[in-house]
């Protein structure tokens, strides 16, 4: 038996991965099946020898190789969220008071919370027809779920029919988990034991699935069209009712020490519990406070999930090195030993910036404690300065970003302070760094979202200077690229389709891949209702009229002069107009639509101003937003209706917006009419 060094195992990796896609994914073996097992077993020996080592990404974690090509595509009925992250008990707070203040409530109120435990599984959508499923699917990207549906019915808690038989659609959501003591049984072949439930989900041979036992607890509602739950609760009674596994763990609070008291005793329950959770998640009880509340474009205000605290380990550093990100913020990152944190192999974590680096005093050669929170990149807590030696060096850090052009702190408006995060001084694509970075986000999954075309053919492709801009994505030469190591002819022909099915993007995802700093998705959306076209966009790559068209928008809801400055300076670029141009020859963008209902507020250009009684401020502009309106943030002749909540109005724009005879609307006129 040969020994392998850790150089060896990491390119055995990508060696047996290779073999394990040619043979599952192509049904091409490249070697004969002793050769193979020979290649695993050396691997094997290394990751037994050295289980510090052992990489996340080796094959000895999955059952086989299980391409997203081999499963159809079905889209959600309602998109599948993930959840936003407390790590702290302040972080709670904070979201118990932000959802107090969105619905107005009382101070003294504190709304009714469902607490689940976090379970550290696989999401699932089950899809019932008059009581018969009909449908499993994966989260997928959130969006478009792949259709798993045999091998979900391969799982015992996920019932076939519902008892009550419900009329018409009833889609329920959960979780697939293996239980801790079935993944005993198998765990030489995987990391942990949500690897191994995802590895049997997709696996092509629902045979195959039923191997390994996985099991379901139901956590959330999808589409249901003819029952009225009043509660979460309410939905979970009737599941277990039906035949549904829910969490016995989960139990109703409505005090923030409850909540505490209930967070730890589930963690020290949790290394006895039969799967594995990795926190707790906080939802808001009743369902049309539910609604009132609704979601942000990736996760939901009316839930949260608590995270238990991080895993942590000791390593060196060896190296510091400067990333340039996308907006230009150079951030220091520490090479460090890789060592294993709670099943991931760390070895790189990031500084944050310039100050972090002097406040924890952190050097190269220093032995520190790292700390691993969910799928964050990991932290540095602290220096063991005991563990110093002689060979510790203090970092300086660069003046300039690693193109070659000064780095500098940008002065901050609002804390009259420099910002602690230094950035390039170029504004898009002439700093290579950042064009590289600004790739990576054109393609990603919110904006052009080009399947197959990760952060590493990014790269890839721009070392090999295939890519400098996004336009020539769209000028691929494809023979070329079935030349490289990784490619052939039918991973071509993916990339090939999945570029030109993203050609077809709303201008809402088109403003948002082009990826202006402080534009995010929000701002994008802001920015798309009011363009509408792109004809109209691109008014703002005219150099003649640029600062006419940028001041105009200072009255969009979400643009405030942050954003404009960095409207300003983006479109000053020239070459950023360019690319801008050249796109929108490429690319079929289509208008901005305003899939909301038609009411009396459509297309009339709205305005806020003072407190509301029965909502907050915040929901009353989502509301506005959904019966169609457009938020504004300065009264101007555009504006067709200033509304007033019954107190603390601001009196320059009442008085403003008599001045130009626009229309005052009294909370209980809003209320009447926003009903009707
Ligand atoms: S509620 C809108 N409850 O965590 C999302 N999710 O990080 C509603 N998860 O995708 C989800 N246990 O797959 C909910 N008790 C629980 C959960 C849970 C695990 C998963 C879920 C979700 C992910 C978000």
């Amino acid at each position: 038996m040969k020994y392998l060094t850790l150089e060896e195992y990491k390119e055995k990796i990508i060696f047996l991965n290779k073999l394990n896609k040619a043979y599952h994914q192509d049904d091409e073996p490249l070697v004969s099946d002793s050769e193979y097992d020979e290649l695993k077993k050396n691997i094997l020996n290394f990751e037994k020898k050295n289980p510090k080592l052992k990489d996340p990404k080796s094959p000895t974690n999955r059952v086989g190789f299980s391409p997203s090509n081999k499963f159809s595509k079905v889209q959600h009925l309602v998109p599948m969220l993930s959840l936003d992250n407390a790590f702290t008990i302040e972080d709670v707070e904070d979201f118990i008071k932000k959802i107090k203040n969105y619905l107005n409530l009382k101070n003294d109120f504190f709304p009714e919370l469902i607490a689940e435990p976090k379970i550290d599984g696989i999401s699932a959508s089950l899809i019932y027809q008059d009581g018969k499923i009909t449908k499993g699917l994966s989260r997928g990207d959130g969006e478009f779920g792949e259709d798993i549906t045999e091998n979900l019915l391969t799982i015992k808690d996920i019932i076939k029919i519902i008892p009550s038989r419900p009329k018409g659609l009833f889609e329920i959501r959960g979780e697939v988990y293996i239980a801790k003591n079935d993944f005993d049984k198998i765990k030489d072949n995987f990391a942990n034991p949500r690897n191994a439930a995802a590895g049997s989900l997709r696996q092509k041979d629902s045979n195959k699935t039923k191997l390994i036992p996985l099991k379901f607890f139901v956590h959330s509602i999808g589409k249901i069209n003819n029952h009225n739950f009043l509660t979460h609760f309410d939905f979970l009674k009737f599941c277990g009712e039906s035949g549904f596994k829910i969490n016995p763990l989960s139990s109703i609070l409505i005090s923030i020490d409850s909540l505490m008291k209930n967070y730890e005793n589930i963690e020290k329950m949790r290394s006895s519990l039969d799967y594995d959770i990795d926190g707790i998640v906080y939802k808001i009880n009743n369902l049309n406070l539910q609604k009132r509340l609704g979601s942000l474009s990736s996760s939901p205000r009316w839930a949260i999930a608590h995270k238990f605290s991080s895993q942590k380990a000791t390593t060196v550093i060896r190296k510091i090195e400067i990333q340039v990100g996308r907006t230009g913020a150079l951030t220091p990152v520490a090479k460090l030993d890789p060592v294993n944190v709670g099943g991931v192999l760390v070895s790189n974590a990031t500084l944050h910036n310039e100050n972090e680096i002097k406040r924890k005093d952190i050097r190269v050669n220093d032995t520190i404690i790292i700390q691993r929170a969910g799928d964050v990149i990991p932290q540095v807590i602290e220096v063991i300065k005991s563990k110093r030696g002689k060979n510790s060096k203090k970092f300086a850090f660069p003046e300039k970003c690693l193109c070659g052009r000064p780095a500098i702190k940008d002065f901050n408006e609002t804390s009259k302070k420099l910002d602690v995060v230094k950035r390039c001084t170029d504004s898009g694509f002439n700093c290579e760094y950042m064009a590289r970075e600004k790739l990576k986000h054109f393609v990603s999954k919110d904006a052009l979202n080009i399947e197959g075309f990760g952060k590493k053919v990014v790269d890839n492709f721009w070392h090999i200077n295939f890519i400098r801009l996004p336009q020539d994505i769209f000028h691929l030469n494809y023979k070329k690229v079935e030349l490289l190591e990784g490619w052939g002819e039918q991973s071509v022909n993916n990339l090939k389709s999945a570029i030109n099915k993203s050609k077809n993007i709303s201008l809402l995802k088109f403003i948002y891949s082009i990826g202006i700093r402080h534009i995010g998705q929000e701002n994008a959306k802001n920015l798309s209702k009011y363009f509408i076209t792109i004809q109209n966009f691109l008014k703002l790559c005219n150099q003649a009229n640029l600062s006419k068209e940028i001041e105009q928008l200072k009255e969009l809801d979400g643009i405030g002069d942050t954003q404009i400055e960095s409207l300003e300076t983006f479109f000053k670029d020239k070459k950023n107009n360019e690319i801008i141009l050249e796109l929108s020859k490429i690319l079929n963008i289509e208008d901005f639509k305003d899939s909301k209902i038609d009411s009396f507020f459509s297309g009339k250009n709205v305005m806020f101003t003072g407190t509301f009684s029965g909502m907050g401020r915040s929901e009353a502009k989502t509301l506005a937003e959904n019966l169609g309106a457009n938020i504004l943030s300065t009264v101007s002749k555009k504006l067709n209706f200033l509304i007033i909540g019954s107190s603390k109005p601001t009196k320059n724009k009442i008085e403003k917006a008599k001045e130009l005879k626009i229309q005052i609307l009294e909370e209980q006129d809003w209320l009447k009419l926003s009903k009707n």
